[in-house]
């Protein structure tokens, strides 16, 4: 990554789960936040802190980073690990340690001799899942002294959320980790959103005290500031304090915002000097891009209505997480009353918005992602009714 912004206590969470795993347990995280929050990166971050920590005191953490979207069984997640560690060791002083392990399932050098493949049938695969522990063992026992410790970050565990044989796996992996020799740690974080760990929670309830949960919040407009400051820094722009603010309100926190939004200011402006309609420019294009990359496309389908449009446009008039229909209704002409509660319920339908069990006829956006693009879309048409 370029650049990463905040979250130092979030950091400082999973390096203290890191040293308390290397003292012979197994750790378990669980890093979670809404889409787009920035669980990836800081777990990718954690990371490279880990390995450096440990690195500066003359020790071998071993980092291992694996995508298991599309994976819906152990087995499976086990091939992706492996794979990935042996590929990531390639230039680490722990390499012929971990082909030693592997033994002769180490196949051949791959396409233009980049990757190494890994042969493990399905029943060696299940061995290890049965074994993972005293394999575990023998692995971290072989790597460099004084330290042996892994910190394996499980990303994108959507698939795996529902299986009930992964939740088992994980919580008698931690209970047999706890009851051999001290003398290797193993830190797993799972990475997710909170609808997957309670899925999880679902099938194995007894995972609830194994998790050490990070869970991320939107950045503080500070941050966000920060972040946009670095950001056209770094390419040399310069843009008003005033720009930044109008930016800051567009972004509500959320990192992959940010970086849309910045990329958009930036295609759009044409010199150095960023000029305030450019930055409105942007928002406008911006809009777009996020709506087809980041929306669900049925979302994305039912507001090609012309009539859904002039609602949202009174929903999002400004960056809220929440509306009254009452006041909604009231800015609606005589059609598009009509097709109000029709919007409301699709939009429900869709999990765009969700009714507000405080406030009567109240409504709320539980994804800040959705709440962001109503505003945006509304900034778009009012812009775009000025520009022809
Ligand atoms: N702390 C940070 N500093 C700078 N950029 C960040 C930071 N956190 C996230 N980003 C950027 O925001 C974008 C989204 O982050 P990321 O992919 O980590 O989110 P996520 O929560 O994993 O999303 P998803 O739920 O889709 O997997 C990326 O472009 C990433 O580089
Ligand atoms: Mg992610």
């Amino acid at each position: 990554m370029e650049f990463f912004v905040g979250r130092s206590s979030e950091i400082e969470r999973l390096r203290s789960m890191v040293r308390r795993s290397a003292r012979g347990t197994l750790g378990v995280g669980f890093v979670t936040g809404e889409r787009g929050i920035g669980k990836s990166s800081l777990a990718a971050f954690a990371r490279r802190v880990a390995e450096q920590d440990v690195a500066e005191a003359g020790s071998a953490a071993v980092g291992c980073h694996v995508y298991l979207g599309g994976v819906a069984d152990v087995p499976e997640m086990l091939r992706r690990i492996f794979h990935r560690l042996l590929n990531e060791s390639v230039d680490k002083p722990w390499h012929r340690q971990l082909t030693n392990f592997l033994g002769n399932r180490i196949q051949r050098a791959g396409l233009f001799g980049v990757t190494l493949d890994l042969n493990l049938t399905r029943s060696d695969l299940e061995t290890l899942a049965r074994d993972f522990v005293p394999a575990m063992r023998n692995l971290l026992r072989s790597l460099p002294k004084p330290k042996r410790t892994i910190f394996l970050v499980l990303d994108d565990i959507n698939g795996l959320a529902a299986s009930e044989a992964f939740a088992n796996w994980l919580k008698s992996s931690v209970d047999e980790f706890a009851t051999s020799a001290p003398e290797a740690g193993l830190c797993i974080v799972v990475v997710g959103l909170e609808e997957r760990r309670r899925e999880l929670l679902a099938g194995q309830p007894s995972l609830a005290r194994v998790f050490d949960v990070v869970d991320i919040a939107p950045w503080s407009d500070d941050e966000v500031a920060d972040f946009y400051h670095q950001y056209f820094r770094r390419g040399r722009a310069s843009i008003s304090d005033e720009d930044i603010g109008i930016l800051v309100r567009y972004t509500g926190g959320l990192p992959v915002l940010a970086h849309e939004l910045g990329d958009a200011v930036w295609r759009t402006a044409r010199t150095s000097r960023i000029s305030g309609s450019e930055v409105i420019e942007g928002i406008v294009v911006a809009a777009e891009v996020i709506g087809s990359k980041l929306l669900e496309p049925r979302i994305l389908k039912a507001l090609q209505s012309e009539r859904y449009r002039a609602i949202l446009r009174q929903i999002a008039d400004g960056p809220r997480m929440h509306f009254r229909r009452s006041r909604i209704l009231a800015r609606l002409d005589a059609g598009e009353k009509r097709s109000l509660d029709n919007f409301l319920r699709r939009m429900r339908d869709l999990g765009a918005i969700e009714a507000d069990p405080e406030v009567r006829g109240g409504y709320r956006f539980p994804n800040r992602l959705h709440a962001l693009y109503f505003y945006m879309e509304s900034q778009r048409h009012s812009r775009r009714r000025t520009l022809s």
